[in-house]
């Protein structure tokens, strides 16, 4: 377990000692706010801003020229590339396109024929559009779609389908055990695609070393890509001249100034691009990675769940539902506590500038990006927390209007 600090000058303690505090300079946030929704989206580094500001001048400067001349047709990849070491990938193993729902669909569709059976699973607890894209491909390639309980996964393999997986959970941010998984994968000829939103950022991801081999991922979150930032592929090396894509698109054909009526696929992950790349998105990634890059991600996962750590403590000491695992090992960089006022109570700590997020039906999410945020600043979030709490300042009107993102 992670000793987490007792007091504010604990807190403070650990700030002094923290070998990522100097990366909170490189972010744009408003003075007052304490941003505990970086598991949802990330505020803006100052490098995305710069980098946007870039692509737009060269776009209002070298106008169309600028695919070749600012190298916009490779943007994707170099991004994917820089990606990659995020993650524990190679270079050439991932690309930046579309979005995870998107992914999740080719990658399902690519892999099916793949594995020892053409079915496909998916745990009933998985964020939703992981079950939607199970279930519309499955209307669309005849693939028997199966639901599973919640943890089901592992089990699931034996049938050898494809099971699409998150690495961290949505709303409990329970981990898995990539590695186990993957071996037992292996054993039945079944093929895992993880879904690393929740993972990408904040965890020290070892795909290759875990034998992962497929993987989609979201970059709007603790990458800070910036609202709508496009997703990645992953695909392993060995793997993907195996592998087609539903949507074979023109950016995924290996020549598309050829202009041939004929398809083929670029060799790698690169096939898994299908239409025009959104450039100012991905100058706004692409500066976005400047925050992350160089940092030790042993020390980005450790110091993420200390900050986790701290919550859980606090919110023990409130005697809160803690939906989250407490033993650290087995939680990623978001806690959630069940609530059955989340709602207004989320409000009310908006108001006294605490931002964090709320899932219906009761569950109350606090991120804890480990690049801005301080071990100080958790701990007087958690104190604001304590006093709404108490006072039940949460029950005021307009604390219970709900906003169509909660
Ligand atoms: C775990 C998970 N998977 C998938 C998605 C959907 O991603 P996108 O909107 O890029 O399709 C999200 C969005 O928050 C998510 O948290």
């Amino acid at each position: 377990m992670i000793k987490a600090p007792n007091t504010r000058a604990e807190a403070l303690q650990r700030d002094a000692a923290d070998p990522l505090a100097d990366r909170a300079a490189l972010f744009d946030l408003p003075d007052g706010v304490t941003y505990l929704v970086g598991h949802s989206l990330g505020p803006p580094p100052k490098g995305a801003r710069d980098r946007l500001a870039a692509a737009q001048a060269d776009w209002a400067g070298d106008l169309v020229r600028s695919w070749n001349s600012a190298s916009w047709i490779d943007l994707a990849e170099r991004t994917g590339d820089r990606l990659a070491s995020l993650i524990g990938a190679q270079p050439g193993e991932v690309i930046v396109a579309d979005s995870v729902s998107v992914n999740l669909f080719k990658l399902a569709a690519a892999a099916l024929p793949q594995a020892r059976t053409y079915a496909l699973f998916v745990e009933e607890d998985e964020f939703p559009t992981d079950q939607y894209i199970a279930a519309g491909l499955g209307g669309l390639s005849g693939a028997e779609v199966r639901l599973l309980a919640p943890g089901g996964s592992f089990e699931a393999l034996r049938a050898g389908g494809v099971v699409i997986k998150s690495a961290v959970n949505y709303r409990s941010s329970e981990v898995t055990d990539i590695a186990a998984h993957e071996r037992e994968a292996r054993r039945q000829g079944a093929l895992i695609i993880w879904d690393l939103s929740h993972a990408t950022g904040v965890l020290n991801l070892k795909l290759a070393a875990d034998g992962a081999v497929l993987a989609a991922g979201c970059t709007y979150k603790y990458l800070n890509g910036g609202p709508g930032a496009p997703a990645f592929v992953f695909v392993a090396g060995e793997l993907s001249p195996k592998l087609a894509t539903p949507l074979p698109g023109w950016m995924g054909h290996a020549a598309p100034f050829a202009f041939d009526g004929k398809y083929v696929p670029r060799d790698g992950v690169a096939r898994f691009a299908s239409g025009t790349p959104p450039i100012l998105s991905l100058a706004a990634l692409s500066g976005a990675l400047e925050a992350i890059e160089g940092v030790d991600l042993g020390q980005l996962q450790a110091k993420a769940r200390a900050l986790g750590a701290l919550a859980v403590a606090r919110a023990q000491a409130m005697g809160l539902d803690v939906l989250s695992p407490v033993e650290d090992g087995r939680r990623g960089g978001h806690v959630s506590l069940r609530i059955a006022e989340g709602y207004p109570v989320v409000q009310a700590l908006a108001a006294r500038g605490v931002m964090a997020d709320f899932r219906a039906p009761d569950t109350v999410r606090f991120g804890f990006s480990p690049l801005f945020l301080s071990y100080q600043a958790v701990w007087n979030a958690m104190a604001a927390l304590a006093e709404i709490l108490e006072s039940r300042s949460w029950d005021q009107p307009q604390f219970h209007a709900r906003a169509k993102v909660t």
